[in-house]
Formats: structure tokens, C-alpha cells, sequence
């Protein structure tokens, strides 16, 4: 396939500045190149802006419900991609994927039981334990042969026999890895020994870089990890679809789907028709175009390792999954990367956020212009420094 075909051009400049983008606008005005916030630069697949054009052309945008087209679809795609055979009543439908994250922390636990987090990882996990009101327990994650893994065998004697919950985060955000069999078994081992349920965060599981990994369901595992499970996914990510929300909570077990919708009755509302009529157009249709942004993608950290690890005081591990790059400034002569690369003119997200100061988190979900301007920017910055 030609990447650079039109209907595909990862590399054509679209100015969101004046469509009130969370990741645009807080550099309004700024000279500061905004790679921060996780949606990427590229428009959707032309099969998502067909399909949204013809509902709102119908002009008329009632209450509604997903189809049961689109349920079939997800149903078959995970069967397809990941040998994972779910019934469609296991599928619920969420307005995002960080309510998910705190519906499970609420209904998959009980008073005084704890939530296990990696950490360093995406701030909502991390809240999600705070607004439950249940003890956090961080699992440290730590860089084992080059991939970034969290050490449950170092949380082993924080663990009452009270039960709880494990989240998972598979591609992990930040770091990338993307979990072997062999770590999910151990993962299962561990949530079985401590009578841990799982909630697992899978929305980059689409975004995997490398052709040798490929991603593994934690529920696909056995009965043991279906049943004990709640798992997360999305085509916010894989499509940049982010801003519509549409999710989706896969749940096996009967009784934990029960707990799961009690606690979102009332509260958490339906779908928007427009985010159900993308995710179907974008499941159905975008296969052609996910592949060509992998490819874009895979271009854009390879020559990015390629740089930030030429470097001084600068490193980059490997990154399997995701279009987010966990850099290691630790060796960098500066108190606050975050705010050393912001006063250069790129604004990333602070490690901090994630529990890291001295890291530093890149969206290279951007033209390989924005990239290399980005780096010619951090370089320049670097150069200042007495290395
Ligand atoms: C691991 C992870 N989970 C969830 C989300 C966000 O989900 P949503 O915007 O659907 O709430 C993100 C976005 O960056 C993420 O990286």
C-alpha cells in the first residue's frame, strides 16, 4: 500500500487551531508546539468523515442506542484479531474510557479493599482510587530488558487477604510495552493469589509498532482472567476519534457486569449517535488506513529513538506500542525538564503527572514536520546546557 496516497497523507498540515482542541489551545498565541495531550494531528479515516457527513446530512439526531451492526462488528474483530471469542450481552457502551476506569475502581471493590496501579502510569488510574475512596497501592514500574514492566513481586506483602483490584494498562501508557503471554500469565498468577478482580485498560491495544508483538487480551487468557475481569477498549485512539467518545467495557462474568451497571445508572449517559456512527464506520472501514498510520507511526519513533538517544543527558527505550515516548531526562542538568523544553518552544507532558519529574512524555502523533521542528527545538535547547 502507498502511504502517501491522498486519501491517506499523514504528512498534510491541518491547522486545529481554531476548533477549540484541548491540545491546540493551551499554547494559543504561543510559539510553543503542543505534544502533549494523547490525540494525534491526522484527520480521520475517509470512511469515518463519509459516515458522519451522511447522519448529519439526515438532519435529525434523536436518543439513541448502538446497533446491532456494530456490536456484530466488535464481536468479529476481536475474534479476528485476537482469537477472542465474546458474546455480544458481555459488551457495554461507554461515553469514554476514563469513566470506565473509575466505574470499575467503584463497583469492582469494597470499602478498605485496595486498587493496585502501576506507577508511573496515566493520572486517571490514579484518581480513580482517590474519587472510590479505596487505598492505592503502586506497583513500580521498572525497565526490565529494555521494555517498561511494573514489579508486582515488590507489592507481594502489601496485599491484605481483603481482595481488590488490579489495573492494567496493556499498551502501558507511558512506556509502550506491550504485555507477552508469559507476563499476562504471571499477572493472572498474582491477581489469583490475592483474590484480585482486573480492570484492563486496552485502549492502544490498535497502535502496536512493532511487527513482532502482538497484543493479548488479558480476559482472552482462560476462564480464570475472563471471569475476574473488566476490559477497557476504544476506537478513540486507533482512529482519532477521541473527541466524539465512544467506548467499549467487555465483561464475561454476569454478576460483575451487574455491579458495573449499578454503578453507572442515572449518571453515566448513553452514547452520542455521532460517536456510535464512527466507530462502526471506523471498525468497518479503516482497516487500509490504521495500517498506513502504523507504518507513519513506526517511521516517526524510529527516527525518534534515533535522536532523543544521540542526546546528551537524554533516553529512550524502545517503544512497542502507542505514539507516546517515555523520555528519561534524569541525567539532563535541569530541575524541571518539563518546564526546560516548554521555555524552548515544545510543549510535552510532565512526567510528574505520571509520577516521574525527571521524565518527560512526547506525542508524536504529528507531521514529520512538527516532529522535526520539535527536535531542532529540544536540540537547540540541550546545546545551552554545560554537557
Ligand atoms: C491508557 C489510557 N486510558 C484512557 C485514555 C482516555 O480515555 P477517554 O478519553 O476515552 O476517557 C487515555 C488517553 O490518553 C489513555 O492513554
Amino acid at each position: 500500500m502507498d502511504v502517501n496516497q491522498p486519501s491517506f497523507d499523514f504528512d498534510k498540515e491541518i491547522d486545529r487551531t481554531a476548533t477549540d482542541s484541548d491540545k491546540w489551545n493551551k499554547y494559543k498565541g504561543k510559539d510553543i508546539l503542543p505534544m502533549w495531550v494523547a490525540d494525534s494531528d491526522f484527520q480521520s479515516p475517509p470512511a469515518v468523515i463519509n459516515a458522519l457527513q451522511d447522519r448529519i446530512a439526515h438532519g435529525v439526531f434523536g436518543y439513541t442506542h448502538a446497533s446491532e451492526s456494530l456490536t456484530d462488528i466488535f464481536v468479529s474483530r476481536m475474534a479476528e484479531r485476537y482469537n477472542w471469542h465474546i458474546q455480544p450481552e458481555w459488551v457495554v457502551y461507554l461515553p469514554g474510557l476514563v469513566c470506565g476506569l473509575n466505574i470499575a475502581a467503584r463497583a469492582l471493590t469494597e470499602q478498605g479493599q485496595a486498587i493496585v496501579s502501576p506507577s508511573p502510569i496515566y493520572p486517571p488510574f490514579i484518581s480513580s482510587a482517590k474519587f472510590a475512596e479505596r487505598p492505592l497501592v503502586k506497583a513500580p514500574v521498572k525497565l526490565e530488558n529494555g521494555r517498561w514492566l511494573p514489579d508486582l513481586t515488590h507489592i507481594d506483602d502489601q496485599l491484605t487477604e481483603q481482595g481488590g483490584l488490579l489495573q492494567m494498562c496493556n499498551p502501558l501508557n507511558p512506556g509502550g510495552t506491550v504485555y507477552r503471554r508469559e507476563e499476562l500469565d504471571a499477572t493472572l498468577a498474582f491477581a489469583e493469589k490475592h483474590n484480585l478482580l482486573v480492570c484492563s485498560d486496552e485502549i492502544h491495544c490498535d497502535l502496536i509498532l512493532d511487527n513482532d508483538c502482538q497484543h493479548i487480551p488479558f480476559a482472552s487468557l482462560n476462564d480464570s482472567a475472563a471471569q475476574r475481569s473488566v476490559t477497557l477498549m476504544a476506537p478513540s485512539k486507533t482512529f482519532n476519534i477521541a473527541g466524539l467518545g465512544a467506548s467499549i467495557a467487555i465483561i464475561p462474568n454476569a454478576d460483575i457486569r451487574a455491579r458495573f451497571n449499578r454503578v453507572k445508572r442515572g449518571i453515566v449517559p448513553g452514547v452520542n449517535l455521532l460517536a456510535f456512527t464512527a466507530a462502526e464506520a471506523a471498525y468497518q472501514h479503516g482497516e487500509d488506513w490504521l495500517q498506513a498510520q502504523l507504518k507513519y507511526l513506526a517511521s516517526h519513533r524510529d527516527y525518534l529513538m534515533q535522536e532523543i538517544n544521540a542526546l546528551p543527558g537524554m533516553k529512550l527505550e524502545q517503544i512497542e506500542a502507542t505514539y507516546l515516548a517515555w523520555i528519561d531526562c534524569s541525567e539532563l542538568p535541569v530541575e524541571n525538564p518539563f518546564s526546560f523544553f516548554e521555555k524552548a518552544g515544545v510543549g510535552l507532558s510532565p512526567g510528574l503527572d505520571f509520577g516521574n519529574r525527571k521524565f518527560v512524555r512526547l506525542n508524536f502523533g504529528c507531521t514529520r514536520k512538527t516532529l522535526e521542528e520539535a527536535l531542532r527545538r529540544m536540540k537547540a535547547a540541550i546545546a545551552t546546557l554545560d554537557l
